[in-house]
């Protein structure tokens, strides 16, 4: 089965051939962080407008690209939530007309879904079941993952999302949007131990992150040492990007491997922006080395939005016979745990 991927949710355009026996056939991407830049953040009519230029010229690239025809196709994925609802229309309204057109089946894919399942894309690809760590802009939550569809959520952010407190703490440092790579990249000529930031709700029992206390410590470290300009040194952003940076990562690995314990499973998928994060990533395979588990994530490119996460997680539940009615239905909200099995 060869499926046609959309993800349109937020500021990225990304579309996608996946097919079943082949593997991913073609992909691409246009970001329009340099159209948002200027905002500090994405501006959610600019991101549809841009959706509406961008996304059929795409599909076209990337059907020559996997050398697929349009009777190739035997049924579009596209992102139909959570996100922007203007944004989410575009590939939604697109991808359902296009399937009406070639009379192929159209599948609405929840964006996290499509995160959880990327890694599924890599040679050595995890086993369910498996604890999966879920940090992007917009969610910090911890799952247990049984198959496809049966999600037990076992923990949250109760405030921001660990992607937003990266963002956030990268306009307190005057760094461009988005922030969580210019955070990444500053943090790497700090010195580690200079300031040492608060590692939130690591000392109360159970699952749940929060991360707007690192704001207000960013806020007023940043404060006590900033100069004439606003900002403290060069030397002294670098070592409060680490310092917001080791906070965060160390708080994600302490809940990581809580979940593990809690659950009795050895396998744990971190997916979404933020898993593009090296020191994550390190921490992580650092400390479950210890007890013998073991950190899957996905490509960096696949760590943030892309269409052919969209694409693969489609193409399961269609494969499935899962599919949508002529209606064109997005939703800015819906839970994870709300999903039906295959
Ligand atoms: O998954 P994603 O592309 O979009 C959402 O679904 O939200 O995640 C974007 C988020 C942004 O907040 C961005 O700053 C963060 O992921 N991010 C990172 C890194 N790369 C992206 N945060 C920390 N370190 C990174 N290397
Ligand atoms: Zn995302």
């Amino acid at each position: 089965m060869r499926i046609l991927g959309l993800e349109t949710s937020c500021d990225e355009t990304g579309v996608a051939v996946y097919d079943s026996e082949r593997g991913l056939l073609a992909h691409t991407l246009y970001s329009q962080i340099a159209l948002h830049a200027e905002y500090g953040g994405v501006v959610p009519e600019l991101a549809s407008r841009d959706h509406v230029r961008k996304t059929l010229p795409l599909i076209n690239e990337v059907l020559a690209k996997s050398g697929s025809a349009a009777a190739d196709i035997d049924g579009i994925a596209y992102t139909s939530g959570p996100g922007l609802i203007g944004a989410l229309m575009v590939g939604a309204s697109l991808g359902r007309s296009l399937a009406y057109a070639w009379n192929v089946p159209a599948i609405g894919v929840h964006h996290m879904e499509g995160h959880l399942l990327a890694p599924m894309l890599e040679n050595n690809p995890p086993a369910f079941p498996f604890v999966a760590l879920l940090v992007s802009g917009g969610h910090t939550q911890l799952v247990k993952v049984d198959a496809i569809g049966v999600y037990e959520l076992l923990g949250e952010s109760v405030d921001d999302a660990a992607g937003e407190a990266f963002d956030k703490a990268a306009k307190m440092l005057d760094l461009d949007y988005p922030g969580g790579p210019q955070v990444a990249k500053l943090a790497e000529s700090g010195v580690e131990g200079r300031f040492i930031f608060p590692r939130p709700m690591v000392d109360r029992p159970g699952l749940d992150f929060s991360f707007s206390g690192l704001k207000t410590f960013t806020l007023t470290t940043i404060a006590k040492h900033k100069l004439e300009n606003g900002l403290p040194d060069d030397q002294t952003c670098a070592d409060i990007a680490c310092a917001f940076q080791t906070a965060v990562v160390e708080t994600l690995v302490i809940k990581c491997k809580r979940a593990l314990e809690q659950t009795g499973l050895k396998t744990l998928v971190i997916a979404g922006g933020v898993s593009a994060n090296k020191k994550l990533r390190a921490d992580l395979e650092i400390a479950l080395a210890k007890t013998n588990a073991k950190v899957f994530y996905a490509r960096h490119e696949f760590c943030t939005d892309n269409g052919a996460m969209i694409a693969y997680a489609g193409c399961q539940r269609l494969l499935d016979n899962q599919h949508e009615s002529l209606a064109v239905n997005v939703k800015a909200r819906w839970p994870l745990d709300s999903l039906s099995p295959l």
